[in-house]
C-alpha cells in the first residue's frame, strides 16, 4: 500500500514537471519535421505525436509537403500524378515552389502564434530525393532550400529509417509517380537521409522504423521531450 502511494506521488511529480516545461515552450512554438523514404511509417507517428501534444494542451498544426492547402494542393497533384515526362530540375523547382508558399503562408504564421508545427516532409526530402536520388546538385539545392524557407530551420527533424524491401511492401502495388521510381533510386534516397543525419547530428535524429509502432512512438517522445 505504502509503495503504491509513493509511486502515485512520483508519477504526479513527473507529470507536473513535464507539464511545467511544456507550458514554458508552448509560448514560442516548435517546428518539427518528419522524413524518410515512402512507406517508412512517419505519417502514423506524426498523428500519435499530435495526439500526445494536444492532450498536454498544446495547439498543433499537422501539415505536409507537397501540398498543404490551396495552391499547394494543385502542385501536389502535378508532382504525384502528372503522367508525362518531368525533368529532375523541373521537379525540384515544383517541390521548392510548394515549400516557399507553405513556409510563408502557413508555417511561419503558425509559429508566430506559438503553435507547434508538425510537418510531414520538408527540406531534407528535396536533398534526399532530388539530390541523392535524381542527381541534382546538392549544394545548389541547399541554397534553393534556404531561399524557399527564408532560412527557417526545424527545431528537430526525425528520419524514420527502414530498409527498402520493407518500405516497398508497405507502399503496396498502387504507386504514384514518385513511388514508381525503382529500388536503386530509393536505396540512394535512404542513403541520402542517413548522410544528412550524419552531417547535422544536432538537428536530425534517426529512428529505426522497423520496430513496433509503440516503441517508435516512445523514441519520438524522448526526442521531443529532449527539446525543452
Ligand atoms: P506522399 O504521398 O506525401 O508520400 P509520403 O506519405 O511517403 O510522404 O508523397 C510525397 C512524395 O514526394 C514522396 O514520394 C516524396 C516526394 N518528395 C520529393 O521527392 N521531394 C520533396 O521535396 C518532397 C517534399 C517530397
Amino acid at each position: 500500500m505504502k509503495i503504491s502511494v509513493n509511486v502515485q506521488l512520483l508519477n504526479a511529480l513527473v507529470y507536473y514537471r513535464i507539464k511545467k516545461d511544456w507550458v514554458r515552450i508552448m509560448r514560442q512554438g516548435l517546428f518539427i519535421t518528419f522524413e524518410g523514404v515512402d512507406g517508412c511509417g512517419k505519417t502514423t507517428q506524426i498523428k500519435l505525436l499530435d495526439e500526445y501534444l494536444r492532450n498536454l494542451g498544446c495547439e498543433t498544426l499537422l501539415t505536409r509537403e507537397p501540398g498543404a492547402k490551396g495552391l499547394g494542393e494543385k502542385l501536389r497533384e502535378i508532382l504525384l500524378n502528372y503522367d508525362g515526362n518531368v525533368s529532375s530540375k523541373c521537379e525540384s523547382f515544383l517541390f521548392l515552389a510548394d515549400r516557399a508558399q507553405h513556409v510563408d503562408c502557413i508555417i511561419k504564421p503558425a509559429l508566430e502564434k506559438g503553435i507547434f508545427v508538425l510537418c510531414d516532409r520538408h527540406t531534407d526530402s528535396t536533398i534526399a530525393y532530388q539530390g541523392y536520388g535524381r542527381g541534382v546538385d546538392i549544394e545548389e539545392l541547399k541554397n534553393l532550400n534556404n531561399l524557399a524557407t527564408g532560412e527557417l530551420k526545424p527545431d528537430l527533424t526525425i528520419v524514420f529509417d527502414v530498409d527498402i524491401e520493407t518500405s516497398a511492401k508497405r507502399v503496396g502495388k498502387e504507386k504514384d509517380r514518385m513511388e514508381s521510381a525503382g529500388i536503386e533510386f530509393f536505396e540512394r534516397v535512404r542513403k541520402g537521409f542517413l548522410e544528412i543525419a550524419k552531417q547535422e547530428p544536432e538537428r536530425v535524429k534517426v529512428i529505426d522504423s522497423t520496430q513496433s509502432i509503440e516503441s517508435i512512438h516512445e523514441k519520438v517522445l524522448e526526442l521531443v521531450n529532449g527539446l525543452k
